[in-house]
C-alpha cells in the first residue's frame, strides 16, 4: 500500500514529521514516497501541482498533506499560487467528498470563546462537495468590456452543478449520518440562486433512499447563524463547495481549536487525500512550536476511511485523548495549568502513548 507524502509550505513539514513517525510506529508496511505540492513546488518546478506530484498521487492508495500557502507566493500569477496546487490535486483525483468534523474535545472545553453549556459535547461532520461549484465553473475571469456604455473592469464566475454531483455527495452524508444520529442537514440559498433550488429538489429525491435518516434544509445564512447559536442542532450538515467551505471554517471555530481538526476528501472508491483542517501559519513556521495532533488525527481518518483499518485509527485516537488527558498542550490550545510543549515533544507524547 503506497502514500504518497506532501509535507507542503509553513508548518507542513513540522506537523507531517510527527504525523510520519505515528504512522510507522503503527508497523503497517506501507510505502510512504515524498513529492512537492504548493509553494514548494512553485518555486522548484514553476508549477504547484507539478507533473512528477501528479504522477505519484495517482499511484498512491492515499494521499497525506500538510498545508500549502504563505504570503511570499500571494502575489504570484494565479497559476503559480500554492492554493491551484491544492484545487488542482483535488479536481485531478476526483476528490468530491470533503469530510471536516468538527468536535470539541472535553479536555479543550475552555478553548471555544462561546458559552461552554452551547459547546460542550459538539460533534458535528461538515460534508463539503470538493470539486464542483463556482470553485471549478467556467466561464471566469476578469475582463474589461462595454457594461452600461461605459469600458470597464468585469470580474465574472459561474456557479453551477449537474444533478449527478449534488446526488453522489447527499449521498456520502447519508451514508456517513448512518454511522452518526440519522440526521442530515442540507444547506443551500434556493431563495435566490436556481443552482441550489436543483440542490434541494436532488437532496428531496435522494431522501427517499434513505428512509431512515431525517433530512431537513438551511439556507446558508440561516445556517451561518444557527451555527453559532446552536451548533448541537446539527449532527451532519451537507452543502457545495463555496458554502462548505465557509461554513466549516465557522464550525471548526466552534471548537476554538482549529489545530485538532483533521479533514478527508474522497473519491469514489475511497481514495482519499487526508490533511488537517488548518493552514500553513507562516508566522509559527521552522519554531517548532506548530500543533501536529490535527495532521496526526488525519492519518487515523486515512486508516479508516481509506485502508478500513479501524482498529489503527482508534489507536491513534485514543493516543490523541491520553495526551490531552496528561496536561499536554502545544500554544493554540495552550491555557494556565497545562503544560506547554512543541511540536516534537508533542509527537513524543503521541508515540509513548501509542
Ligand atoms: C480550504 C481552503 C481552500 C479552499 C483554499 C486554500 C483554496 O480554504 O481547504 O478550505 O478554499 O478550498
Ligand atoms: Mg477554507
Amino acid at each position: 500500500m503506497k502514500i504518497c507524502v506532501l509535507p507542503g509550505d509553513g508548518i507542513g513539514p513540522e506537523i507531517m514529521t510527527e504525523a510520519v513517525r505515528v504512522l510507522q510506529v503503527l508497523d503497517l508496511k506501507f510505502e510512504l514516497e515524498e513529492a512537492l505540492l504548493g509553494g514548494c513546488a512553485v518555486d522548484a518546478t514553476g508549477e504547484p501541482y507539478p507533473e512528477a506530484t501528479r504522477k505519484l498521487a495517482q499511484e498512491a492508495d492515499a494521499v497525506l498533506l500538510g498545508a500549502v500557502g504563505g504570503p511570499q507566493w500571494d502575489s504570484n500569477p494565479r497559476e503559480q499560487r500554492p492554493e491551484r496546487g491544492l484545487l488542482g490535486i483535488r479536481k485531478h483525483l476526483g476528490l468530491f467528498a470533503n469530510l471536516r468534523p468538527a468536535i470539541l474535545y472535553p479536555e479543550l472545553a475552555n478553548a471555544s470563546t462561546l458559552k461552554p453549556e452551547v459547546v460542550a459535547g459538539l460533534d458535528i461532520l461538515i460534508v463539503r462537495e470538493l470539486t464542483g461549484d463556482i470553485y471549478f465553473g467556467q466561464p471566469r475571469g476578469i475582463e474589461t468590456r462595454d457594461v452600461d456604455g461605459k469600458m470597464q473592469r468585469f470580474g465574472f464566475n459561474t456557479m453551477h452543478y449537474t444533478e449527478s454531483e449534488i446526488r453522489r455527495i447527499l449521498r456520502v452524508a447519508f451514508e456517513a449520518s448512518r454511522k452518526r444520529n440519522r440526521k442530515v442537514c442540507s444547506v443551500d440559498k434556493m431563495n435566490v440562486l436556481e443552482c441550489t433550488q436543483l440542490w434541494r429538489d436532488v437532496a428531496i429525491e435522494t431522501a427517499l433512499e434513505y428512509p431512515d435518516v431525517e433530512l431537513s434544509h438551511m439556507l446558508v445564512d440561516n445556517a451561518a447563524m444557527q451555527l453559532v447559536k446552536d451548533p448541537k442542532q446539527f449532527d451532519v450538515m451537507v452543502t457545495g463547495n463555496m458554502f462548505g467551505d465557509i461554513l466549516s471554517d465557522e464550525a471548526s471555530m466552534l471548537t476554538g481549536s482549529i489545530g485538532m481538526l483533521p479533514s478527508a476528501s474522497l473519491d469514489e472508491n475511497n481514495k482519499g487525500l487526508y490533511e488537517p483542517s488548518h493552514g500553513s501559519a507562516p508566522d509559527i513556521a521552522g519554531k517548532g512550536v506548530a500543533n501536529p495532533l490535527a495532521t496526526i488525527l488525519s492519518v487515523a481518518m486515512m486508516l479508516r476511511y481509506t485502508f478500513a483499518n479501524e482498529v489503527a485509527a482508534g489507536r491513534i485516537e485514543t493516543a490523541v485523548k491520553k495526551v490531552l488527558a496528561k496536561g499536554l498542550r502545544t500554544g493554540d490550545i495552550y491555557e494556565t495549568g497545562t503544560q506547554k510543549v512543541g511540536t516534537r515533544e508533542m509527537g513524543d507524547a503521541v508515540l509513548a502513548a501509542l
